[in-house]
């Protein structure tokens, strides 16, 4: 079998048959750079060959056309190309201690990095400057910070990792760390994120008079990943043209006037699943030609988990929430149910649920009063009063509460508007106790 010298280690391996110098080396542990993972992505296993250089493989196509970015001349070969008929001699380029650093850092056989297919969610407020222009700094950073926790904890459940923040943008990446479905998953969390804006804004309209929209931004396109960075701010992240399209992507929602575009490359993925409301062709800033953008309405996506607790009857999808023995210590609580809060109450036993939002203003219900006798649960905001068996309105508002509160705050006319509102009474669902959990069924589509 052929044998390889590794300088400057010093060490004499076989080589078999086939195999790449870079595979000889990681196999009997040499530390040497591949930044690509040996995929034939990069230059950084670079290595001279000091004598032996007609017992190497000729170069391939790859290595060819890598080399020529780096000007090197023939002796200099990449490790994860080259295979050896006979004996050689090489020097590794591991050159100086940050070479040494970084290949110690991510172990032998650790990647330093790699190219990889990832969905890249770019979001952005719509309307923040002028929202905040009226607030204090301090409101300001209260506001985000409100408005990041939700998102944040959106983009995680749906097994994506919050990458940055750019101001009030946000940048997520789904199959980062190989998790299954990463493009339905980044549609249906950008879809999510505009369900929690729609849930914010009542809240913001009360507190401050004003609210602001956000728009979304999804392309599936390849990246290099690896942990980029030094010292303990270094993280697993991505770079490359892909993650710039998809900024791209997201700003053309200001044109638009949309919420959640996505690229071609996201749509031909997973088109099967997806409701499609618009597509439009547009150039797009730093975008060689033109492009294709889909607006997204909906996905018909369920995860495993969330497969396992439906079960569609006779068009009613019954939904599992929660087990009938946590609700002994709250009776009320809040369920995600195909992007609605679905607030469930327990009323001597009997569990009943409700739309979370009360209609008058779209304020949470939850912690509303109920009136067992009169059957009914009258928000806690502005007193509203609905019967939790049937949805009814028993009363609009308690104009005096409302005045009392608009009095509190200083809000303007727009919230006048609010309490001018038609009577609309509150959704409720049917709900049924099996296997020990509470099931709430929604008529389906
Ligand atoms: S939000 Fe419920 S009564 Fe106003």
């Amino acid at each position: 079998m052929p044998k390889i010298d590794f300088l400057p280690d010093n060490k004499i391996y076989e080589s078999e048959q086939g195999e790449t110098i870079l595979r000889t080396a990681a196999r009997n542990g040499i530390p040497h750079v591949n930044a690509c993972g040996g995929e034939g992505k990069c230059t950084t296993c670079r290595l001279l060959i000091l004598e032996g250089i007609e017992n190497c493989s000729p170069e391939t196509e790859t290595e060819l056309s890598l080399k020529s970015k780096v000007h090197t001349t023939e002796e200099f070969r990449l490790a994860c190309q080259t295979t050896v008929t006979g004996d050689i001699v090489v020097r590794r380029l591991v050159l100086n201690k940050e070479d040494i650093a970084s290949v110690s850092q991510a172990g032998v056989s650790g990647r330093l990095g790699e190219t990889k297919k990832i969905a890249i969610l770019f979001s952005d407020i719509r309307g923040f400057t002028p929202f905040s222009e009226k607030l204090t700094p301090y409101d300001v950073v209260f506001i985000l910070n409100r408005y990041f926790n939700r998102m944040v904890r959106v983009v995680e459940e749906n097994h994506g990792t919050v990458d940055n923040y750019i101001g009030d943008g946000m940048v997520a990446i789904f199959g980062l760390n190989n998790e299954e479905h990463p493009v339905q998953h980044a549609v249906k969390s950008a879809l999510d994120m505009c369900a929690e804006m729609d849930d914010m804004k009542p809240y913001l309209k009360t507190m401050y008079g004003q609210d602001f929209d956000i728009g979304v931004g999804i392309h599936w396109g390849e990246a290099v990943v690896g942990d980029i960075g030094a010292g303990r701010s270094k993280r697993l992240t991505a770079i490359g043209d892909a993650m710039n399209f998809a900024s791209r992507v997201e700003s053309a929602n200001k044109q638009f006037q949309s919420r959640v575009l996505i690229s071609e490359e996201t749509h031909n993925e997973i088109q099967e699943t997806l409701v499609i409301k618009d597509f439009m062709r547009t150039n797009l800033p730093g975008i060689e030609g033109r492009v294709t953008l889909y607006e997204i309405e909906d996905i018909d996506f369920s995860s495993d988990e969330e497969k396992d607790n439906e079960r569609i009857e006779e068009d009613v999808l019954w939904t599992k929430c929660s087990e009938i023995e946590t609700f002994e210590e709250n009776k009320q609580q809040v369920f995600k149910i195909k992007r609605e809060d679905i607030l469930i109450v327990n009323i001597d036993d009997y569990f009943f649920a409700l739309n979370d939002k009360c209609p008058h203003a779209y304020l949470s219900l939850e912690g509303s009063d109920i009136d067992v006798q009169n059957e009914t649960i009258a928000c806690r905001w502005h007193k509203s009063a609905f019967c939790y068996k049937t949805g009814e309105v028993r009363e609009w508002m308690k104009i005096s509460n409302f005045q009392k509160m608009l009095g509190k705050v200083g809000l303007n006319a727009e919230a006048q508007e609010i309490a001018k509102m038609e009577k609309i009474p509150v959704d409720v669902y049917r709900t049924k106790i099996q296997d020990g959990f509470i099931w709430v069924g929604m008529e389906s589509e």
